[in-house]
């Protein structure tokens, strides 16, 4: 449900502190990878290597900023998230905030960021009632910094009243909202989308195989740009050279029958993008040991097809789950007409057709000029960058989902 988020918890100050170290393990079990600025006032709390063995990542703290500031800058810090959490949030930090002070690396995260922010407020009943605090938390409610809680309860100090830390449980309820509610940025808040990207490898023996050119790049950027528009992301990869996209949860397969197979796992999704050059065939009876020479006599090799992922997502009977389903046409003569010809035969609803004719050099190159085949009718897009042809996409995709009546596709919907 959290699958391949990335949340910056910034701990400061407070009693409230080890409830931190719980909200950790609790959004790790969701999938959401976790990374911990602990501030000098958090320390007195708990301690650096608690977070660290929760989170499995490196903390950051004043105490070690200098190094940290060379290893990663905080900018980097703060802007390699999805989502900046800071609990517990003491008067002094919220203070901080409000001010834009940054003489701290949480203060500085929390200024350079350009990511939103959710603050978990945490602190005796007088000082949350205090004018500057009240007036602290009005600026940032205003500036759309999100909060949670506190809520009313007896305090660590012995007074009554509201100031106490939200629970845990909630606190991973208000993230998961975040996650799952469409923004103006972040349309796609609350679907699941599937993309397939790279080629597959068709095992001849265990050294040998059968694969192609395909690089990744497009689909890498498709899954990334879904991801960036809020869509719950997960990218099922054949062997590329590309890292993984930040923000989703990628699945690398080899096979043809592995891609399919992970592809079934994911479902079901909103959307699904088979952007992958899938091996038509395979070798009939790969072999498990080397094929080895036989005095002058070549082996001849028996193909078999392999299934179409994207034909068997397109034609799911019944309640099918992606509700839209775009494939890919690499074609390197009549272009449009091949390719709407190629979308009845697959059963999808968009086709992207592009030129792989050798001089468009679109195999591994960075560029991409393409056609948005849908049964009515042709969209010529002007040659642009794949990561640019990705964005189109999704922010087409989030067009065609906004005027539908919302219905998150999460597992087991
Ligand atoms: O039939 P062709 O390979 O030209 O179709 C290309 C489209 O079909 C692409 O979207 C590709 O990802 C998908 N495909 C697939 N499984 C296959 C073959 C192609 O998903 N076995």
């Amino acid at each position: 449900m959290l699958q391949g988020r990335r949340i910056l918890l910034i701990v400061s100050g407070g009693i409230a502190a080890y409830k931190a170290l719980d909200l950790v393990r609790r959004l790790r079990e969701r999938g959401a990878s976790v990374r911990c600025v602990l501030t000098e006032g958090g320390a007195q709390f708990v301690t650096p290597l608690s977070l660290a063995a929760l989170s499995e990542d490196k903390v950051y703290t004043e105490l070690f900023s200098l190094t940290d500031e060379s290893e990663m800058g905080h900018i980097r810090l703060s802007r390699e998230a999805d989502l900046l959490v800071v609990a517990p949030a003491s008067a002094d930090i919220l203070a901080k905030m409000a001010a834009g002070l940054a003489g701290d690396i949480a203060a500085t995260a929390l200024l350079a960021t350009d990511k939103p922010v959710m603050i978990v407020p945490a602190m005796n009943v007088r000082m949350w009632e205090h004018a500057a605090t009240r007036a602290n938390i009005a600026t940032l409610e205003k500036r759309g910094v999100l909060r949670v809680g506190p809520v009313s309860g007896d305090m660590a100090c012995g007074e009554y009243g509201e100031g106490r830390m939200a629970e845990v449980p909630d606190i991973v309820a208000a993230i998961l909202k975040f996650f799952a509610t469409p923004m103006p940025d972040r349309p796609l808040a609350g679907r699941r989308a599937l993309v397939t990207s790279g080629p597959t490898r068709e095992p001849i023996d265990p050294v040998r195989f059968i694969a192609n050119h395909s690089s990744g790049k497009q689909g890498h950027a498709i899954a990334e740009a879904l991801s960036r528009l809020g869509a719950e992301t997960i990218l099922v990869s054949g062997p590329v050279t590309l890292p993984d996209p930040p923000g989703l949860s990628a699945v690398h397969v080899e096979s043809a029958r592995d891609m399919l197979r992970a592809c079934e796992q994911a479902l079901p999704v909103d959307v699904a993008v088979c952007a992958a050059a899938v091996a038509d065939w395979r070798v009939k009876d790969a072999k498990d040991q080397k094929i080895k020479k036989k005095n002058g006599k070549s082996p001849s090799l028996t193909l078999v097809e392999n299934p179409d992922i994207l034909k068997t997502l397109s034609t799911a009977a019944g309640n099918r789950r992606p509700s839209l389903v775009v494939g890919f046409a690499a074609e390197t003569e009549n272009i449009v007409k091949n390719a709407t010809e190629k979308r009845r035969r697959k059963g999808c609803d968009w086709l992207l057709a592009n030129d792989v004719s050798p001089a468009s050099g679109t195999f591994g190159g960075d560029s991409n000029r393409l056609h948005l085949i849908r049964e009515d009718g042709v969209e010529d897009w002007p040659k642009m960058s794949k990561a640019d042809a990705a964005t189109r996409l999704a922010q087409q995709v989030a067009d065609h989902f906004r005027d539908l009546p919302f219905r998150p596709a999460g597992k087991g919907a």
